[in-house]
């Protein structure tokens, strides 16, 4: 596997020096790397540029075009007919083909096989859980306060989630998701020694998370209830490969938690950031929902994905010639004022419907209402039982080029005082 990233690593630099003599009509060049850790930490004023630019940007450094308008990252993401995902979807190319990294018809195969364990109604079972996890953290973070909301809130209740909904709940949550952050680093390839050693991390903890799948499944731990059964059975069923079983298995433990965990960190930060927001909250509720899709436009958990051009594709004036790697970057779409009026205030009763956070077309996210119910019930807890978050150090982030969430964010919270919370006992 090593060799054949490092193999499509080098054929797309290769590639990079006879693109890069070419000139590009009505395609501006940009400097903005995703894989800057940087960049990846604050991407928000490059956001701002690339919006007042050109409707398609090129960085001659990384090889790679870049749509940043709302209405351009939609419609890339659902021509699937010419904006590819098998040649990887992020910067490190050459990824095993599986359900993110395949195109119709292999991913309208895979894609069935995973719907009925993560639909609505299958989902609507594990609502009990998640609302006693969100008790159970928030609660937690009240007792400790001040703490770090990543260790405290957003680690443990992602991850006791998803490892619940999947069937290989049981272990510690934060070897889980050391794991997990150690398999995400497959994502990061590059030529440096550092890039190296990261794969080769990103490889092991890949292979470990698979053993603690295979372990359950051939000690028939997994229940018929969880997804990870449900997919074994169906892998019994030769509607699955193995490989295939062990990859979902995978990418699901991976997906279901980095993610949501970001989400869940970031929610914090904005209501710490924006305080009257989380008063308008206490005053009225009914807005939970919204103000969980507002976070997600306003600080997107993936921030970017990459497709690769199978023909000349057209964006306006510019013409993105065939074979070319390029960026859809949902954070800055998410932030296009074409689209959302004043888009760096965070408004908990805007209308964000539409917003790109979970993609769109056929690879959107499959997760999205699970992770949306654990939103929602964490913002449920916050609202009822936080008056106030203060923010006691600068918050470190993920320096991840495709996702970006919290690393630590350590605050104190001020309990809100209801009358239910004097009333005698
Ligand atoms: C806030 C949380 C989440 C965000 C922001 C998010 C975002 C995304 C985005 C943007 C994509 C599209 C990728 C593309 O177009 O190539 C995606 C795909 C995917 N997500 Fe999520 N996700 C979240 C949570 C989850 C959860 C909880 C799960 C699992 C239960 C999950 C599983 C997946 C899978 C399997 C795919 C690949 C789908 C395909 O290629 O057909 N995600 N996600």
């Amino acid at each position: 596997m090593v060799a054949k990233v490092l193999a499509l690593t080098t054929a797309k630099k290769a590639r990079s020096r006879l693109v890069g003599s070419n000139t590009h009509q009505h395609v501006q060049l940009t400097d903005f790397d995703p894989l800057d850790p940087a960049t990846a930490a604050n991407p928000y004023p490059y956001y701002r540029a690339l919006l007042a630019g050109e409707r398609v940007h090129y960085n001659p450094k990384r090889d790679v075009y870049i749509l940043s308008r709302y209405s351009d990252v939609r419609d890339a993401a659902r021509n699937h007919d010419v904006l590819s995902s098998a040649s990887g979807v992020t910067f490190s190319q050459g990824s095993p083909p599986f359900l993110p990294t395949s195109d119709q018809p292999a991913h309208t195969r895979m894609r069935k096989q995973l719907a009925p364990g993560l639909s609505r109604g299958a989902l609507e079972t594990w609502r009990p859980l998640v609302d006693e996890l969100a008790r159970e953290v928030v609660g937690r973070l009240l007792a400790q306060t001040p703490a770090d909301v990543v260790s405290t809130v957003a680690t443990p209740m992602t991850m006791r989630t998803i490892t619940n909904v999947l069937g290989v709940a049981g272990g510690d949550a934060a070897a889980f998701a050391r794991l997990s952050n150690q398999a995400i680093r497959i994502t990061e390839v590059n030529f440096s020694t550092q890039g190296l050693v990261s794969l080769m991390q990103g490889i092991t903890g890949f292979r470990k998370l698979r053993a603690l799948f295979t372990h359950r499944r051939d000690n028939g731990l997994l229940k018929n209830s969880t997804v990870l059964g449900q997919l074994t059975a169906l892998a019994e069923q030769g509607r699955l490969s193995d490989s295939e079983l062990s990859l979902f298995a995978v990418l699901l433990m991976v997906a279901g938690y980095e993610t949501s965990a970001n989400m869940i960190s970031t929610l914090f930060l904005t209501l710490a950031n924006f305080p009257d927001q989380l008063e308008l909250l206490a005053q009225r509720p009914e807005l939970i929902p919204s103000a969980i899709e507002e976070q997600l436009r306003f600080m997107s958990p993936v921030q970017n994905i990459c497709r690769t051009t199978r023909v000349d594709y057209r964006v306006g004036d510019a013409v993105i010639p065939a074979g070319s790697l390029v960026l859809l970057a949902w954070g800055a779409a998410n932030r296009d004022p074409r689209q959302f009026d004043d888009p760096d205030v965070f408004r908990a009763d805007r209308n964000s419907a539409g917003h790109l956070a979970f993609g769109s077309g056929i690879h959107a996210c499959p997760g999205a209402q699970l992770a949306r119910m654990e939103g929602q019930a964490v913002l449920r807890e916050i609202v009822e039982h936080i008056e106030r978050i203060d923010v006691l150090e600068p918050p470190a982030w993920t320096t991840n080029a495709n996702l970006r969430g919290l690393t630590r964010l350590k605050v104190a919270v001020t309990p809100r005082v209801t009358a239910t919370s004097l009333s005698p006992v």
